[in-house]
């Protein structure tokens, strides 16, 4: 272990460093707003993993609570604690992805950094995997002696169990509880799947047996899930929607472009929206002129917002990025809502219909908002 830095001969930076080589077991610990939760869990990390080679990694997206500063504390007088501090984006899987790239150990296991996984299973886990009898072992609320009371309430429940059918279906194995974010692999399995990994949503281990380069075997260990104690779920709705579209990416081996259709979808509703706002404002009277252009601009301000909370949630802006982001999405919309009516007009005067006509004007259109959209605003 570390020696103690007395101050007085030795230059900064040189403690002596006693341990050797990586520990055998990295704990992987995605986190947002969770600066309550990091201490008590690694206390109870130590109790729970007593006797064996281990190291946790917190992996952070610059939560505004300071989650990574509790983080970093203890790294500094504990070796066994890391951080990832990630900035600009969002989201559970890729957290777990990074996390999981940056060990060096034989096995990860992954658990959330809210105390509602019972950390004294991960012995069992990382025994079931090293045991050579699976490649992933599942802390599973779903098998004989497992329990799922912690679920805050019936419409959790009900989600939950509508998502586990949903996944039965695309699973190539039979999962109990194919959500569960705790879980053992080894970390030669975790190289061979994580170049097609989606990393897309919050479901990584469902993302992990879809992308396995060959089939995958499984057990599960029955386990409890807590109430959570401090902190609130960052499950929402929108989270649904990813899942959806992560089973979609896998169904269709990634040739489906998810972001574009997500994009395309919510310029129609942008279309529906302006189409409302200027028969409501005809209706009071207004001039075609007025209307038209109000309409195109609650249109326009409707899309920025479905599209950063929705299309690029993992990218999304903030604060002062978000103005900014927005100005360039005026500007880019007005460019593609002009080059949308130029096209149009140009397949009407070759002799097209009008409805060939106002499609590949429609086309064009969302194509370039696309592609200036994913490059110049939501930049990966
Ligand atoms: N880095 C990072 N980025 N971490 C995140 C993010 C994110 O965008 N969103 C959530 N987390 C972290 C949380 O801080 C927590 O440690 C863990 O991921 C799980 O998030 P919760 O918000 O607590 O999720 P939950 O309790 O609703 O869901 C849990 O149960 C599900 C099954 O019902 C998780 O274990 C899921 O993985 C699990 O599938
Ligand atoms: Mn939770």
């Amino acid at each position: 272990d570390i020696v103690p830095d007395t101050g007085t001969s030795s230059p900064p930076g040189s403690q002596t460093e006693t341990r050797t080589g990586s520990p055998e077991i990295t704990v992987v610990v995605p986190c947002y707003r969770e600066a309550a939760n990091v201490r008590p869990l690694v206390d109870a990390l130590t109790k729970a993993l007593a006797g064996r080679s281990w190291e946790v990694v917190f992996v952070d997206d610059n939560s505004p609570d300071g989650t990574i500063d509790q983080v970093r504390a203890l790294a500094e007088i504990n070796w066994r604690v890391r951080g990832i501090s990630r900035i600009g984006r969002r989201g559970l899987s890729s957290a777990v992805i990074e996390g999981a790239l940056s060990s060096s150990a034989r096995y990860i296991a992954v658990m959330d950094g809210d105390l509602q996984h019972d950390e004294t299973q991960l012995g069992a886990l990382i025994d079931a995997v090293a045991g050579g009898g699976c490649d992933i072992a599942i802390g599973s609320r779903h098998v004989e002696g497992g329990d799922n009371s912690g679920l805050a309430n019936a419409w959790r429940h009900a989600l939950s169990d509508g998502g586990i059918r949903l996944a039965q279906m695309m699973l190539p194995v039979r999962v109990g509880d194919p959500m569960s974010g705790f879980f053992a692999l080894r970390r030669d399995f975790f190289a061979r799947t994580a170049p097609r990994l989606s990393g897309q949503g919050f479901k990584i281990l469902m993302d992990l047996i879809l992308s396995a380069p060959g089939p995958v075997r499984v057990e599960e260990i029955p386990c409890t899930f807590r109430p959570r104690v401090a902190g609130e779920s960052k499950l929402d709705v929108l989270v649904l929607l990813q899942f959806a579209a992560l089973m979609l990416d896998k169904l269709f081996r990634g040739w489906l472009p998810i972001r574009f259709l997500a994009f395309a979808a919510v310029g129609a509703v942008g279309v529906a929206v302006n189409l409302a706002v200027m028969n409501v404002m005809r209706l009071a009277g207004a001039e075609f002129e007025t209307a038209q252009a109000t309409g195109t601009l609650i249109a326009i301000l409707v899309n920025f917002w479905l599209d950063n909370t929705l299309t690029y949630r993992d990218r999304r802006l903030r604060g002062s990025r978000l103005y900014g982001g927005l100005i360039v999405f005026l500007l880019v919309s007005s460019v593609g809502a002009w080059a949308n009516i130029g096209i149009a007009q140009l397949f009407r005067a070759d002799g097209q219909g009008w409805g060939q006509a106002s499609a590949a004007g429609a086309v064009i259109g969302v194509v370039w908002n696309y592609a200036v959209s994913s490059t110049l605003i939501w930049r990966p």
